[in-house]
């Protein structure tokens, strides 16, 4: 099937830049938010980083505008029924997601496609809660979207070879490059990051080394990008508690297992850059 209207849900972090990518590719894309002030705070992200691209070059003036022209934010989900595909980007909840389906396919035509951007719930299950599990399936984005090139793509146990197909294309099309994950917590990128990312933190509460000690061996050492510290910071102590709690559930794995002092920072309210203190302040 071919894909022309994109529809986003949700304008946080993550649909934000996914909504972005779209419009960027060339598809019409209307993003869509549950109040007003969210959705112009994620299209004000937007604007921002394209006008920062400019700024830096890596943007043209003109591809800036053909973006912003191709995007178009609204709070009712009734705008969404021209979509061909569905990207649901809102919060980790199953009961969210369903309702968020549920209204989703009153609105749209019965062959569009709908997919999550989960990073950890099942989405075998997720197809499940809909009227249409083998149009369904998982595209999992990175942060930060825009710039990072990787997504995977995961077929739940219902997915039509079909809809994968349409799936990786549109990742492609995206300018991505697709891999193809199994619907297996963690998938395949979280499946190695998450322990690696508990791991440091267990390394450090049982006296390794500093917290800026073992970023710095990682990063000058491996030349990751960030050390584990810098990383869990940006991508959230609450999300990587959640996601470990999840993998450890189903594979009851030690490795898996959320460290103690993961669980303290998170119930302190220590969540990293979004709360202004994590394992370091901002
Ligand atoms: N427009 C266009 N391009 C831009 C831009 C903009 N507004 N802002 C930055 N860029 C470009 C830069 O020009 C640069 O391009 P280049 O490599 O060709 O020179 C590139 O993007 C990197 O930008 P910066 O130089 O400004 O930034 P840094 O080099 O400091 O990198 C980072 C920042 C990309 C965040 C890097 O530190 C990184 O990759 N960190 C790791 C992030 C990561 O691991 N993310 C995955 C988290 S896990 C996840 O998301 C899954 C979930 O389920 C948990």
């Amino acid at each position: 099937m071919e894909i022309r209207t994109v529809g986003v849900l949700g304008c946080g972090l993550m649909g934000a830049g996914i909504a972005q990518v779209s419009a960027q590719a060339g598809y019409t894309t209307i993003v869509r938010e549950v109040e007003q002030p969210f959705l112009e705070k994620g299209l004000g992200r937007i604007k921002k980083f394209l006008s920062d691209g400019v700024d830096k070059g890596k943007v043209t003036p003109d591809a800036r505008d053909k973006t912003l022209g191709n995007l178009k934010g609204t709070t009712s989900v009734d705008d969404l029924k021209d979509c061909d595909l569905v990207i649901e980007a809102i919060i980790e909840s199953l009961d969210e997601k369903a309702r968020a389906y549920e209204a989703v396919e009153r609105v749209v035509r019965p062959e569009a496609i709908i997919v999550s951007n989960t990073s950890s719930l099942c989405v075998t299950e997720l197809a499940a809660k809909t009227k249409r599990p083998d149009r369904f399936g998982g595209l999992h984005f990175f942060n930060p979207v825009p710039i990072l090139k990787l997504v995977e793509v995961i077929r739940a146990l219902t997915t039509s070879d079909e809809t994968y197909k349409s799936l990786y294309a549109f990742a492609q099309a995206l300018g991505k490059e697709p891999i193809t994950a199994p619907d297996k917590p963690g998938f395949i990128v979280n499946r190695l990051l998450v322990p690696y990312l508990l791991d440091a933190i267990r390394a450090h509460e049982h006296g390794l080394g500093t917290v800026e000690d073992i970023d710095k061996g990682m990063k000058l050492g491996c030349n990751y990008p960030m050390g584990p510290f810098t990383l869990l910071d940006y991508v959230g102590l609450d999300t990587t508690y959640y996601i470990a709690n999840i993998m450890f559930e189903e594979y009851r794995e030690p490795a898996y297992a959320p460290p103690p002092l993961l669980k303290r920072m998170v119930l302190a309210g220590r969540l990293g850059r979004k709360s202004g203190q994590g394992f370091y302040q901002y």
